[in-house]
Formats: structure tokens, sequence, C-alpha cells
């Protein structure tokens, strides 16, 4: 009978909620590789551009790694969370923690997480990658990221307060959402079931999360310490110059212009001509 019939998540409310659990965690492990390997910067931009090259390094897999572990997971989590906060999907469980500060904080964080997460891939990387996408995508200020001039870019889209601010609330909600979710995810799963044990993780949770907040509030930091002044970017990117020189003669990365961010003439985008650094010195040591 149409009317009664229950609602699609009504039906497959276990199975959703394990697979949104299972995204949660699998998408808080990027996310905690994610923050370690841009902490890297503190150690200067060499360090972080050796993480970058690293990681493209990976070529045409790349895409398919970013799919498993990156995109489908926050897709499913992120819409199935909405759904939960909203109410669509039935809150039959009864955790202990139902009700108390996490538990609304839990909805806070993965509400604010869910708008940060769309404007900062689109700051960062820009969504995607067609030319005539990428000029619209500068104008919004979009795309300032170029994986061969790691730090000098990073450290320039991090200039303006009112972004580092944000930047440090997504950090910050980010490692509380995951680890207080690690600690729910315990519960889901069964792993800790009686109260001592479920006292016991929900500290180590919690040392985790300032943990993960420290770890990503030390990457903004030492971003914007690389993009603090014009001499300090110019330093940085004679740095990712030679680095790309040496490595595409080596062999190690095939050579590719779009992933630098002289590409792009001085002043056109907004990748190294943004607040406050008006626009970098000319490297000397560019293959351009
Ligand atoms: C994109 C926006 C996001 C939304 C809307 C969202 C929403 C939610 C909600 C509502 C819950 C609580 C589920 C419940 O009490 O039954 C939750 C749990 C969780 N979230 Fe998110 N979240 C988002 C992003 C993230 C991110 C970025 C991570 C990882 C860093 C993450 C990891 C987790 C984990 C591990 C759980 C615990 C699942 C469980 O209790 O079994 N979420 N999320
Ligand atoms: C200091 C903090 C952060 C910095 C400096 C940073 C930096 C970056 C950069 C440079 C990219 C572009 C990578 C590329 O295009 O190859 C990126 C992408 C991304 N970031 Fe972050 N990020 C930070 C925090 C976060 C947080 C807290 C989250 C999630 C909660 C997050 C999620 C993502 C995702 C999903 C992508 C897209 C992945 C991809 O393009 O392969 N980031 N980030």
């Amino acid at each position: 009978m149409a009317g009664t019939e229950p609602s699609f998540f009504v039906r497959h409310d276990f199975l959703i909620r394990r697979l949104h659990s299972l995204t949660g965690i699998i998408f808080g492990g990027y996310v905690c590789v994610h923050l370690l390997v841009n902490a890297s910067i503190l150690d200067g931009a060499r360090a972080f551009q050796n993480n970058v090259h690293a990681i493209h390094a990976l070529g045409p897999i790349l895409p398919l790694v970013e799919w498993t572990f990156i995109f489908l997971p926050i897709l499913f989590h992120a819409f199935v969370g909405l759904a939960i906060i909203a109410d669509m999907v039935p809150n039959n469980r009864n955790y202990p923690y139902e009700a108390n500060w996490r538990y609304t904080l839990q909805r806070i964080s993965g509400l604010y997480l869910f708008f940060f997460i769309i404007w900062h891939v689109f700051q960062m990387h820009g969504w995607f990658h067609f030319e005539w996408w990428l000029e619209i995508a500068h104008r919004w200020g979009g795309a300032q990221f170029s994986p061969y001039n790691a730090a000098s870019t990073v450290g320039v889209a991090l200039q303006n307060l009112l972004v580092a601010f944000l930047y440090a609330l997504g950090v910050i909600a980010a490692a509380f959402h995951f680890f207080n979710g690690i600690w729910t995810a315990g519960i889901t799963w069964g792993v800790w079931t009686r109260p001592q044990a479920q006292t016991r993780a929900l500290y180590v949770c919690l040392a985790g999360s300032v943990l993960l907040a420290g770890v990503g509030l030390g990457a903004l930091w030492g971003a914007r310490e690389i993009g603090a002044t014009p001499e300090s970017v110019a330093a940085a990117q004679k740095i990712e110059d030679e680095m790309y020189q040496n490595k595409v003669d080596a062999g190690l990365i095939p050579p590719d212009e779009h992933k630098r961010s002289h590409h792009r003439s001085p002043g056109e985008g907004p990748a190294l001509s943004a607040e406050p650094v008006s626009s970098p010195a000319p490297t000397t040591e560019s293959g351009e």
C-alpha cells in the first residue's frame, strides 16, 4: 500500500549506516595523510615539494586512487550525513552520547565540513581541469594550487586572514569530527562495548583529535610563512623550479607546464597575484 511504504532510508537503514561509517573512516584516513603531508611544509618548500612529487609520480593511477579513497567515500558520506542531520534517517540506535554536546558538535562540524570541502577543493584544485573551466575557476579565485610549485602557491593562497581563519576552523572541525566519529564508529562496529572501554577509547580519541588539529594548524602556519612576503615566495619558487628541472631531466616526472604556477602570466590569474603578495619576483632558474 503506497501511502505507508517505509522510505528507502528506513528500509536500508542498517546497510546505509555501516557504509556511512566505513566511508567516514576511509576519508578520515585520507585527511590524516593529507594534513601530515601538508605539515611537511614546516620543513621548507623542498620537503613539501618532494612529497607532492611523490604523489604525482603515481601518474595515470592517481585519479583511480583519488576516486577510491577521496571522492567516492566523501560523496557518499556527505550525502548520507546530510540526510541524518535532516532527520531523514531514523535515529533508533540510542547511542549513549545522544543529546550531549558531542552529538551536537558532530552534526555542526559535519555541516561546516560540507561547505568547507566544496570551497577548499575549488580554491586549491579547481574541481575540474578542463581548459575552459580553469579560465572561469581562476577568475573566481579557484585552482590556485600548482603541484610543481606546491609550497609557493599554497603559501600565497592562504595569506588572506579570513581564508586562514576558515581553514583553521576546517582543520579543527575535521579533527574533532573524525576522532569523535572514530569513537562512535567503535560503538557502531562493536569494538568497545563495555562502559569502561568506551571511556578509555573516548580519551584516546580526544587526544587524537587534538594531535590532528595541531598537525593541520602547523601546516597552515608553515604555509603562511612561505607565502608571507614576495621574497619568501620567490625563494620557494626558485627551489621548486630547480627541483622540477632536475626531476624532468632525470625522467622522474613528465614535463607538464599546466602543473606549474608560471604557465599563467603574472597578474593574470589569482594564484601568484593574490593579496598581499602583488606578483612574484621573476625566477632565474625557470625553464621558461
Ligand atoms: C562532508 C560533510 C560531512 C557530513 C555532512 C558528515 C556528517 C556526519 C554525521 C551526521 C555523522 C553522525 C552519524 C550518526 O550519529 O549516526 C558523521 C559521522 C562520522 N563522520 Fe562525518 N560528515 C562529513 C564529513 C566527514 C569527514 C570530513 C570525515 C573524516 C575526516 C568524517 C568522518 C566521520 C566518521 C568516522 C563518523 C562516524 C561514523 C559512525 O558513527 O559509525 N565525516 N558524519
Ligand atoms: C592547512 C590545511 C590544508 C591545506 C594546506 C590543504 C591543501 C590542499 C591542497 C594544496 C590541495 C590540492 C591538491 C591537488 O590539487 O593535487 C588540497 C586538496 C584537497 N583537500 Fe586539502 N588542505 C588542507 C586541509 C584540508 C582538510 C581539513 C580537508 C578535509 C576535511 C581537506 C580535504 C581536501 C580534499 C578532499 C582535496 C581534494 C583532493 C584532490 O584533489 O586529490 N583539506 N588540499
